[in-house]
């Protein structure tokens, strides 16, 4: 079977779906790969280290004609246009909110696999590039706020004085938030956080944190991993420990998510306006409406004396990691897919019902469905 890795389009993306490491191990197992010309570049992978591989280097037009394209984001409109009918591709999709896309597959016949709706059950671990790059996202959120505070964040006893440790507050202790709690307690840092779901304050406490429990938390379905919308009331007791917390927090990492729903806004600008001049907000959540009310997609804003960070890609900024684990992710779920002879797909099974989204002209993935109302 040929696969074909297309450089990414995307304003400020520097990853690339397939590493030359992943391409080495897809070639072990009789795979054919063709790699458009260019496309490691921007993570430091050169045509070069992709032909010594064992990939053939190749134009677009080319690489697009593969019987399964691999690419970080999903193809865009023109891409499956100039797709085969009936091919396949993997890539990040979040196909409810791009029915336009989801359209196209049908109409092509593109089996369409996403990378995000891979289930999160331990089986599917090493495929599960949200949790991959979120960690990666998680540390780069602090080393990103720790730049634009004009403060640093050990305790250090000095001759010429004593400075106290910086104030982190985080919310959401999910895989970025987590990891976003053990980089600012390497750098020295206090560090506070609070999520929904009550069975985080044991992760939070083993990395050195202290959790905030909001009364009541107990009571918050979990459902497939992910935390399920919170009630009026919930949220009314966490604003009022935020409005008390947020006051003394240096930097605010926010990474609260309700999986297919709007981002819950947990800053409201009231709350900011109540914090320190000079501090910061990094708010992870922006591409899905933003945890701070007053954050802005790729901008970095100071409003009320704050500093708000609305990146969206955290991941690319660090493009080689990020591309080396997403290859392992993205290779290990093909290879769960498909024999070197072609798509092997039993939708009995967990992971293939999860992640493929479109087949052979049909939009088969229920949640999918049911958010798109097909
Ligand atoms: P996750 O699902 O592992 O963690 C999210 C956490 O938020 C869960 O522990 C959940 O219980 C918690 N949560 C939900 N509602 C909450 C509330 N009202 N208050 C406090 N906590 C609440 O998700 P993951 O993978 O850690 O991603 C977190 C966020 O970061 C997502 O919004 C994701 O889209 C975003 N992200 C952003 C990146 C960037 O470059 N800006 C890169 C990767 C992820």
């Amino acid at each position: 079977m040929n696969i074909g890795v297309v450089k990414e389009t995307k304003e400020f993306e520097r990853r690339v779906a397939l590493s030359p490491d992943g391409v080495k191990l897809l070639i072990k197992k009789e795979y054919q790969i063709s790699v458009e010309s260019g496309a490691g570049e921007a993570s430091y992978f050169s045509d070069q280290e992709y032909l010594d591989a064992g990939a053939r280097i190749a134009s677009k037009a080319d690489v697009l004609k593969s019987e399964v394209i691999l690419k970080v984001n999903s193809l865009t409109l023109e891409e499956v246009d100039q797709a085969k009918d009936g091919a396949a591709c993997i890539s990040f999709l979040y196909a409810y909110s791009h029915p336009d896309l989801v359209q196209a597959f049908l109409k092509k016949k593109i089996t369409a696999i996403s990378m995000d709706a891979v289930p999160r059950i331990s089986r599917a671990q090493k495929m599960d590039a949200l949790s991959s790059q979120a960690n990666l996202a998680g540390y780069k959120s602090v080393i990103l706020g720790s730049n634009y505070l004009g403060k640093i964040f050990p305790l250090m006893m000095t001759a010429s004085g004593t400075i106290t440790p910086a104030k982190v507050l985080i919310f959401g202790a999910g895989v970025a938030g987590l990891q976003a709690i053990a980089t600012a307690k390497r750098l020295g840092a206090i560090v506070e956080v609070t999520d929904v779901r009550p069975e985080t304050k044991e992760q939070v406490e083993s990395l050195g944190g202290r959790f905030l429990t909001v009364e009541g938390a107990e009571t918050v379905k979990v459902e497939g991993g992910y935390a399920a919308e919170v009630s009026a009331e919930f949220l009314a007791k966490q604003k009022q420990l935020i409005e008390d917390k947020i006051k003394d927090a240096d930097l605010v990492i926010t990474t609260a998510l309700v999986m297919g729903k709007k981002s819950p806004i947990l800053v409201t600008e009231d709350m900011v306006k109540s914090m320190k001049t000079g501090s910061v907000i990094v708010d992870m959540a922006v591409e899905t409406g933003g945890n701070c009310a007053i954050s802005e997609i790729n901008q970095t804003v100071v409003k009320h004396g704050v500093t708000i960070v609305g990146e969206s890609n955290l991941p690319s900024l660090l493009p080689v990691n990020a591309s080396q684990l997403y290859a392992t992710n993205i290779s290990t779920l093909l290879l769960h897919l498909s024999s070197k002879d072609g798509l092997n797909l039993d939708f009995d099974e967990e992971i293939t019902r999860g992640s493929v989204i479109t087949y052979d002209g049909v939009l088969i993935h229920e949640f999918t469905k049911k958010i798109l109302n097909l």
